[in-house]
């Protein structure tokens, strides 16, 4: 656990405005502000921020919480690493013994240690011409890196040896666990004894934006397989929210980014003049990964291999970045398997105007419809015609459908109005399943089916709004926190039916008894961000009522006790007609 002064200090110098700020464009609305929640996708505001109570909570998919969880949320850190975030922020140093590592776990710090360790040893071990021979004429001569670009990425070398890097570390004082757990030692099945895992590999560190070595991958320097390594996720790393050479584009990216597949194209990339490439780790674009594009940049082209594996990622990235409101392009890049080769072959100036006659995400789409069909034949210009009026029905911007309507018109020679009639009813189409779909979900809500958060509350679900009652109002109001500490309602733990409510029941006594007395960053800490995000719905529920009083407060415990009651007599009845009928069997023998 955090001491609660650390807390304290660290909540009060992180201003939760301008904390989200750098996060996500926010706007006044009375004295809240408003804003595009960077949790899902959505497109009218539906998240907000609170500067009164310094919090923040989202109407459309339920995260809220203080400014630690929202960070905890944001770049995916638990509790302890959102605090040190915020304090590191506010450039203030949290005391060691402020903070308490999980069992078993080792500090994100000790990691990146380790890791800044093995790539100064990779690095050698490549300067080396007895060691790393091989890995530097491979990188030179058959990749074309100059030594300049070899630093800059700080590449580097992994022997062919199980134990070499493993003991230079041990000498440093790093401990088998830990290189284990950091992914740069294997544990052998046989004597459990630690290997290096990493061998006769060229090796690309994994920067993160604060020049932290998160992660290593490693090359093989022929055909043989697999052709990479990757570190796994480890406490201080998810692949998911990294992108490779961050560290560097992120300083050329008020344009655009180019989003390429693999490292060694960015590094090509880089090398030719392109410094805001970037590629993910060897995984398809995630939602997380798009909204760090958005958080960078306005633009990002896409530059995938020219496969067909790598055309249909494309369609996927497109997808994810334009859900976060990027403009994207999209390359094809001819006669070379990937951006790496291309510039090898044909130079820096030629991908340029790649580049500059990358096509739009819609020109690229069409294109692929197109190619498709033959369409001097009736039946082909019918289908492509309906499936480039399901693609225009897709874009929400009816300005976007108009000029896309225009452009089909003239490639299928089609009168502008047949193909708007077509996209209307294809929109409307859309516009039914999305409700209906909404409506299940609602309705899913209604009846707390599928609560992974309280999944209890679904078995009474009165006695469950009675619960989210008293315990919105205890989070709001102190009068209420004295009420339930002190017993003066005659409410204890035992009346609350569902695990969560009588663990945030507990919780919340407990702070308010505590000498520092109640806060709800404090209390965040013992309970996930999604748990949070519950509380916090509590908390708003009560929030959009006018009528908080101690009315409300003592109905909602009466409501509980007599749900507790009616659930005993159905028990009861249960086991008495389960006696009656045994009665009754035994009575017929
Ligand atoms: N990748 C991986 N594991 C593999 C193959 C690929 O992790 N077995 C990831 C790597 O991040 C790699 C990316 O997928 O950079 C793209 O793969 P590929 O195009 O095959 O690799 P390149 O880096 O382009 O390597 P090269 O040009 O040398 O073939
Ligand atoms: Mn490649």
């Amino acid at each position: 656990m955090i001491a609660r002064e650390i807390i304290d200090d660290i909540v009060a110098r992180n201003d939760i405005e301008s904390v989200i700020s750098s996060y996500v464009t926010l706007k006044r609305a009375g004295s809240n502000m408003n804003g595009l929640c960077p949790f899902h996708s959505e497109r009218t505001p539906s998240f907000t921020v609170f500067p009164n109570t310094q919090s923040f909570y989202c109407f459309g998919c339920n995260a809220g919480g203080s400014v630690i969880t929202f960070i905890e949320k944001a770049e995916n850190l638990d509790y302890v690493g959102a605090v040190e975030f915020l304090a590191a922020r506010a450039g203030v140093s949290i005391p060691q013994d402020g903070r308490r590592a999980q069992p078993g776990e080792i500090p994100r710090r000790r990691i990146f240690d380790m890791n800044l360790a093995a790539a100064k040893f990779f690095r050698e071990c490549l300067f080396d011409p007895a060691l790393g021979g091989e890995g530097m004429r491979y990188l030179m001569e058959n990749r074309r890196l100059s030594p300049a670009t070899i630093k800059h990425f700080g590449l580097g070398f992994a022997p062919n040896s199980f134990s070499a890097l493993h003991d230079h570390m041990r000498r440093l004082g790093y401990t088998d666990e830990e290189l284990i757990k950091g992914f740069l030692c294997g544990k052998s099945q046989k004597t459990g004894r630690a290997y290096d895992y990493f061998r006769n590999r060229v090796m690309f560190p994994i920067i993160d934006t604060s020049g932290n070595i998160v992660a290593f991958g490693g090359r093989v320097m022929d055909d043989s397989k697999p052709k990479y390594l990757n570190s796994s996720d480890t406490p201080g790393f998810k692949k998911s929210r990294h992108l490779f050479a961050l560290n560097f584009a992120r300083n050329h990216a008020t344009e655009s980014m180019i989003l390429c597949e693999g490292y060694m194209d960015v590094i090509a990339l880089h090398a030719a003049g392109f410094e805001n490439a970037v590629a993910t780790l060897g995984t398809a674009i995630t939602s997380e990964q798009a909204r760090i594009f958005a958080k960078y940049t306005k633009k990002v082209i896409i530059s995938y291999d020219s496969d067909e594996a790598g055309q249909r990622a494309a369609n996927k990235a497109m997808q994810l970045l334009g859900e976060v409101g990027l403009e994207v392009r999209v390359l094809r890049v001819p006669d070379a398997k990937d951006p790496d080769e291309y510039i090898r072959k044909y130079g820096a100036d030629k991908f340029r105007r790649v580049v500059e006659g990358s096509r739009s995400g819609f020109q690229y789409k069409l294109d692929n419809i197109l190619a498709k069909y033959d369409l001097t034949q009736p039946e082909d210009k019918i289908r492509a015609s309906n499936e480039c009026c399901a693609l225009i029905s897709g874009y929400h911007s009816g300005v976007e459908r108009e000029v896309y309507i225009s452009q089909v018109a003239k490639q299928l020679s089609l009168p502008v109005d047949v193909l708007k009639n077509q996209v209307d009813m294809s929109l409307r189409r859309r516009i039914r399943e999305k409700k209906a779909q909404e409506q299940r979900g609602a309705q899913a809500s209604i009846r707390n089916v599928g609560d992974r958060i309280n999944p209890d509350a679904i078995k009474d679900v009165q006695a469950a709004a009675a619960e989210e009652t008293i315990l919105g109002l205890m989070l709001i109001y102190p009068e209420y926190r004295s009420a339930a500490a002190d017993g003066s309602e005659g409410l204890t733990s035992q009346d609350f039916f569902t695990a969560f409510g009588r663990r945030a029941f507990e919780a919340i006594v407990a702070a308010h008894e505590s000498p520092e007395g109640f806060s709800a960053p404090a209390l965040e800490q013992s309970f996930t961000p999604d748990e949070v995000g519950r509380l916090q719905r509590m908390e708003q529920g009560r929030r959009a009522l006018s009528e908080n009083g101690p009315s409300v407060f003592r109905e909602a415990i009466a409501t509980l006790k007599r749900a507790m009651s009616q659930r005993a007599d159905r028990e009861n009845e249960d086991v008495v007609s389960g006696i009656a009928s045994i009665l009754a069997r035994k009575g017929k023998k």
